[in-house]
């Protein structure tokens, strides 16, 4: 009998293994976001502020390659779990390497900032996608419980993400800098001794690495059948429509950071509060809809939006978020009166809504496509698409002081709404590649 099948000992009657990996990733993304809250904060103040003193233009460089090149590493850890470690081990090394990246940041030395970036880059490339391959392991191919245990992991996410801003967001910006970037760092250590100390309910899932194939090249034979081939266009179309979603979703951590600093009024009721808090307001928003959206779905049936059309959706609503900021920067004009922090709540709303009807899609979707012996190269692929918006975002955030507002992000929602227009248009033939999945 497979255990799985029998073990309904964790959250929600889900198998014990998934409260680990749930607190595990949990504080995994506290620490990603808490750090990355004050991230671009850090590299723009002055060192009379105690940061780096970069330019914009340099600061959202260094953030769109560091967010692109983490989810970039997402394909060698894969590899390296697949092939040599073993994605529960994958995980721990991931893990000690992130938190060694934070400690490193929170030294305070230009060195030791390079340093800890390209320790967390590594570190969460080993970490995040083998984390999500053993959550699938804890289930049988045919339990009802995987997809709403993938959705409590998801809640896991945005728990962490929600309250890291709120803390490493004080610490580093009340405090000092090197506080906030030592709390990431010190939340990532408790999701690793929990990791240890829970090891046990894991069962098996994450414990063997594939034995290496023969022949590297023959392991994956491109010989697809006239069907795969068009599941496979299916998913580069996609595949370029993400990139435009992300770069327009990644100007959380940058350009509406910099706006929550520079132009939003940061106080509730007369009390101030951190501009970092309001990257708090993106994952609440996904803790509060996302059952809402999962009722939505049941509740069309067999009106549900296919694949493409919630991709078109998704576009549409990542580009509500920076019209709204458009608007509003108009509002705060030339000479940058600050505004309502509901701006940004609402910006947050938009892109949450977006957020949900394109990024859980776009994972399953790539599931569904793949021809089943290339899923994992392809997942990689889609982490592909990610890195490369990231890549965008962190060039598109470069302009926040040479354009002005108004300007930059109409550009971003004009772009974002005619690809949505594009795909919308391109919806049937796409479905006609699809084959018979939605
Ligand atoms: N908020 C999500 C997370 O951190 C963003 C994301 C979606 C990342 C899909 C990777 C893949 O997990």
């Amino acid at each position: 009998m497979n255990r799985s099948d029998v073990d309904r000992g964790g959250l929600g009657g889900h198998p014990r293994g998934l409260t680990t990996l749930f607190f595990t990733e949990l504080w995994e993304r506290f620490s990603y976001y808490g750090m990355r809250a004050l991230l671009i904060l850090f590299m723009v103040a002055g060192a009379e502020r105690g940061g780096l003193g970069f330019d914009v233009k340099r600061a959202a460089s260094i953030y769109g390659l560091y967010t692109s090149a983490v989810y970039f590493m997402a394909i060698p850890g894969g590899w390296i779990a697949d092939r040599l470690l073993g994605q529960r081990r994958a995980v721990l090394c991931g893990g000690i390497l992130i938190a060694l990246g934070h400690f490193s940041l929170a030294v305070d030395t230009l060195p030791t900032f390079f340093a800890g970036l390209v320790l967390i880059v590594g570190g969460t490339g080993l970490l995040k996608p083998n984390i999500s391959a053993m959550v699938g392991q804890l289930y049988a191919p045919d339990d009802p419980r995987r997809d709403a245990g993938f959705s409590l992991f998801y809640m896991g996410i945005n728990l962490g993400a929600t309250v890291s801003p709120l803390v490493c967001g004080y610490l580093g910006q009340r405090i000092g800098w090197r506080w906030g970037f030592g709390a990431a760092g010190v939340g990532m250590t408790l999701g690793l001794v929990q990791y240890v100390l829970g090891a046990g309910r894991l069962g098996s899932a994450g414990l063997r690495a594939r034995p290496a194939p023969a022949s590297g090249v023959a392991a994956v034979p491109l010989r697809f059948t006239a069907a795969e081939w068009r599941r496979v266009a299916a998913i580069a179309v996609l595949f370029l429509f993400s990139v435009v979603f992300w770069a327009a979703f990644e100007q959380a951590g940058s350009s509406f950071n910099l706006f929550a600093d520079h132009l939003t009024r940061t106080s509730i009721l007369g009390r101030p509060f951190p501009s970092s808090w309001l990257q708090s307001v993106g994952p609440f928003w996904v803790i509060s809809l996302a059952p809402v959206f999962a009722w939505l779905w049941i509740r069309l049936g067999r009106r549900e939006p296919s694949s493409p059309a919630k991709f078109a959706l998704g576009l549409l609503f990542v580009g509500l978020g920076p019209l709204l900021l458009a608007i509003a920067s108009a509002v705060a004009g030339p000479h940058g009166e600050r505004v309502s922090p509901v701006w940004l709540v609402l910006v947050y709303l938009f892109q949450t809504i977006g957020e949900l009807c394109l990024s859980p899609v776009g994972l399953s979707t790539v599931t569904k496509l793949s021809p089943p012996r290339i899923v994992g190269l392809m997942m990689g692929v889609w982490f592909l698409s990610l890195a490369l918006g990231n890549y965008v975002a962190g060039w598109v955030a470069g302009y926040f002081e040479i354009l002005p507002l108004p300007q930059l992000f109409g550009a971003l929602f004009l772009a974002t709404a005619l690809s949505a227009l594009i795909l919308a248009l391109l919806i049937r033939p796409i479905r006609r590649l699809m084959g018979g999945v939605h």
